[in-house]
Protein backbone atom coordinates (compact mmCIF):
# COMPACT_ATOMS: atom_id res chain seq x y z
CA UNK A 1 0.00 0.00 0.00
CA UNK A 2 1.31 3.59 -0.90
CA UNK A 3 0.33 6.29 0.94
CA UNK A 4 1.37 10.32 0.58
CA UNK A 5 1.33 12.88 3.56
CA UNK A 6 0.94 16.52 2.16
CA UNK A 7 1.63 19.60 3.75
CA UNK A 8 0.97 22.86 2.60
CA UNK A 9 1.99 26.13 4.01
CA UNK A 10 3.81 27.20 7.19
CA UNK A 11 3.41 23.98 7.94
CA UNK A 12 7.31 23.10 7.75
CA UNK A 13 7.40 25.62 10.64
CA UNK A 14 5.89 23.36 12.93
CA UNK A 15 7.32 22.87 16.37
CA UNK A 16 8.19 26.41 15.75
CA UNK A 17 4.71 27.89 14.77
CA UNK A 18 2.39 29.16 17.22
CA UNK A 19 2.85 26.08 19.60
CA UNK A 20 -0.31 26.65 21.77
CA UNK A 21 -2.51 25.78 18.49
CA UNK A 22 -0.03 23.63 16.86
CA UNK A 23 1.91 22.01 19.36
CA UNK A 24 6.03 21.73 20.02
CA UNK A 25 6.55 18.61 17.61
CA UNK A 26 8.15 19.15 13.86
CA UNK A 27 6.34 17.35 10.74
CA UNK A 28 9.69 15.34 10.52
CA UNK A 29 10.08 13.67 14.07
CA UNK A 30 6.38 12.98 13.64
CA UNK A 31 6.85 11.43 10.11
CA UNK A 32 9.86 8.89 11.20
CA UNK A 33 8.11 7.90 13.93
CA UNK A 34 5.04 7.06 11.74
CA UNK A 35 7.07 5.35 9.12
CA UNK A 36 8.69 3.26 11.93
CA UNK A 37 5.31 2.31 13.15
CA UNK A 38 3.42 1.39 9.94
CA UNK A 39 6.50 -0.54 7.95
CA UNK A 40 4.06 -2.35 5.64
CA UNK A 41 2.62 1.09 3.96
CA UNK A 42 5.28 2.77 1.66
CA UNK A 43 4.48 6.15 3.18
CA UNK A 44 6.15 9.13 1.58
CA UNK A 45 5.89 13.04 3.04
CA UNK A 46 6.07 16.09 0.78
CA UNK A 47 5.58 19.74 1.85
CA UNK A 48 5.33 22.96 0.13
CA UNK A 49 4.63 26.81 0.49
CA UNK A 50 3.53 26.87 -3.42
CA UNK A 51 0.08 26.25 -4.72
CA UNK A 52 1.35 24.89 -7.95
CA UNK A 53 3.59 22.56 -6.48
CA UNK A 54 0.90 21.21 -4.07
CA UNK A 55 -1.39 20.64 -7.58
CA UNK A 56 1.38 19.35 -9.67
CA UNK A 57 1.72 17.14 -6.41
CA UNK A 58 -1.92 15.55 -6.36
CA UNK A 59 -1.43 15.07 -10.19
CA UNK A 60 2.33 12.90 -9.92
CA UNK A 61 0.19 10.88 -6.91
CA UNK A 62 -3.40 10.94 -7.73
CA UNK A 63 -3.89 7.92 -10.46
CA UNK A 64 -1.14 5.35 -8.79
CA UNK A 65 -1.30 5.60 -4.56
CA UNK A 66 -3.90 4.28 -2.45
CA UNK A 67 -4.42 7.07 -0.51
CA UNK A 68 -3.15 10.93 0.06
CA UNK A 69 -3.69 12.62 3.57
CA UNK A 70 -3.75 16.24 2.71
CA UNK A 71 -3.36 19.21 5.20
CA UNK A 72 -3.52 22.01 2.26
CA UNK A 73 -3.17 24.21 5.28
CA UNK A 74 -4.57 27.99 4.66
CA UNK A 75 -5.07 27.07 0.76
CA UNK A 76 -7.83 24.64 2.21
CA UNK A 77 -10.09 27.94 2.62
CA UNK A 78 -8.76 29.94 -0.60
CA UNK A 79 -7.88 27.11 -3.48
CA UNK A 80 -10.21 26.51 -6.23
CA UNK A 81 -7.32 25.17 -8.18
CA UNK A 82 -6.47 22.78 -5.48
CA UNK A 83 -9.89 21.73 -4.89
CA UNK A 84 -10.06 21.15 -8.63
CA UNK A 85 -7.05 18.84 -8.57
CA UNK A 86 -8.72 16.96 -5.72
CA UNK A 87 -11.86 16.26 -8.21
CA UNK A 88 -9.82 15.32 -10.90
CA UNK A 89 -7.42 12.65 -9.77
CA UNK A 90 -8.53 9.03 -8.96
CA UNK A 91 -6.71 8.60 -5.59
CA UNK A 92 -8.65 9.07 -2.49
CA UNK A 93 -8.37 11.96 0.05
CA UNK A 94 -8.25 12.31 3.41
CA UNK A 95 -8.40 16.15 4.49
CA UNK A 96 -6.98 16.51 7.74
CA UNK A 97 -6.67 19.97 9.96
CA UNK A 98 -4.47 20.01 12.94
CA UNK A 99 -6.52 22.60 14.97
CA UNK A 100 -9.72 22.88 15.03
CA UNK A 101 -10.64 24.89 12.49
CA UNK A 102 -14.71 25.19 13.77
CA UNK A 103 -13.54 26.76 16.63
CA UNK A 104 -11.18 29.36 14.86
CA UNK A 105 -12.01 32.49 12.89
CA UNK A 106 -15.00 32.12 10.42
CA UNK A 107 -12.93 32.06 7.10
CA UNK A 108 -11.39 29.02 8.89
CA UNK A 109 -14.96 27.30 8.59
CA UNK A 110 -15.02 27.00 4.96
CA UNK A 111 -12.73 24.20 2.91
CA UNK A 112 -13.32 24.68 -0.93
CA UNK A 113 -11.62 20.44 -0.83
CA UNK A 114 -14.25 18.55 1.55
CA UNK A 115 -16.97 18.64 -1.07
CA UNK A 116 -14.89 15.60 -2.79
CA UNK A 117 -12.54 14.62 -0.25
CA UNK A 118 -13.43 10.64 1.57
CA UNK A 119 -13.37 12.12 4.63
CA UNK A 120 -12.12 14.81 7.06
CA UNK A 121 -10.78 14.61 10.11
CA UNK A 122 -10.19 18.30 12.63
CA UNK A 123 -8.63 19.35 15.61
CA UNK A 124 -7.28 16.10 17.00
CA UNK A 125 -3.34 17.47 16.26
CA UNK A 126 -0.65 15.15 14.76
CA UNK A 127 -2.69 12.42 16.04
CA UNK A 128 -5.32 12.80 13.04
CA UNK A 129 -2.73 12.16 10.36
CA UNK A 130 -2.05 8.73 11.86
CA UNK A 131 -6.08 8.33 12.10
CA UNK A 132 -6.49 8.99 8.41
CA UNK A 133 -3.32 6.42 7.90
CA UNK A 134 -5.41 3.69 9.86
CA UNK A 135 -8.49 4.64 7.99
CA UNK A 136 -6.74 3.75 4.55
CA UNK A 137 -5.41 0.45 6.00
C1 LIG B 1 -4.52 24.15 9.52
C2 LIG B 1 -5.66 25.14 9.75
C3 LIG B 1 -5.61 26.26 8.73
O1 LIG B 1 -6.68 27.15 8.93
C4 LIG B 1 -4.30 27.01 8.84
O2 LIG B 1 -4.23 28.00 7.83
C5 LIG B 1 -3.11 26.13 8.82
C6 LIG B 1 -3.16 24.84 9.50
C7 LIG B 1 -4.46 23.06 10.63
O3 LIG B 1 -3.83 22.05 10.39
O4 LIG B 1 -5.04 23.25 11.70
O5 LIG B 1 -2.05 26.51 8.35
O6 LIG B 1 -4.74 23.47 8.29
Amino acid sequence: MRIIIINGPNLNLLGKREPDVYGNATFEDFFKELQEKYTKIKLDYFQSNIEGQLIDKLHEVGFDYDGIIMNAAAYTHTSVGIADAVKAIKTPVIEVHISNVYSREEFRHISYIAPNAKGIIVGLGLKGYELALQAFL
